[in-house]
């Protein structure tokens, strides 16, 4: 197993205390997005919840990192809301090359967004900025799905206006 897998996976148990322990799901969200900022190469971490039930539009919810402008994004617009309209998960090796991109920093070089589904409805996505280019492999990719399904449950709590968790 490469040094990176290990490195992820030992972010696992942590991850599943902070679900199992904290009291909300707003706290829960934000737990998770700063054991996730602590892995190298994960320069800004946050979870985008749909505007409502059914909705049309992202709006960013609890993250660690610098303070973003793209609070509310339409779906198809950027990599987050290109994610949302076609459910999958969107890597992108080189943010530069891209038209439909929302830059946050010129810092950035590279993102991932991973759509959030609890049950069979989009609730949210988790994206994940990178200083470094060509930041995600594969394993981040399916380790960052395994985080998608576990905040589920808090993401649709939040689109639901509950955030009694
Ligand atoms: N870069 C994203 C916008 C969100 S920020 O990365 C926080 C996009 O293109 O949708």
């Amino acid at each position: 197993m490469n040094d990176r897998l290990l490195l992820l996976r030992g972010t696992m148990p942590g991850i599943g205390m902070a679900v199992a322990e904290a009291c909300s799901h707003r706290e829960r969200l934000r737990r998770i997005c700063s054991i996730l900022s602590e892995i190298p190469g994960y320069d800004w971490v946050g979870f985008y919840t749909v505007d409502r039930p059914g909705g049309n539009r992202l709006v960013l919810g609890p993250f660690s990192g610098a303070p973003t402008e793209h609070v509310s994004i339409e779906f198809g617009r950027g990599i987050c809301g290109r994610a949302a309209e076609t459910m999958q998960t969107i890597m992108v090796g080189d943010v530069g090359a891209e038209s439909n991109y929302l830059s946050c920093s010129p810092d950035v070089r590279s993102e991932i967004v991973v759509p959030v589904f609890f049950g069979c409805e989009l609730v949210g996505e988790l994206d994940i900025d990178s200083h470094r280019p060509d930041g995600f492999s594969p394993d981040d990719r399916r380790f960052l799905e395994w985080v998608a399904e576990i905040a589920a449950p808090s993401v649709a709590g939040l689109v639901r206006g509950d955030d009694g968790g």
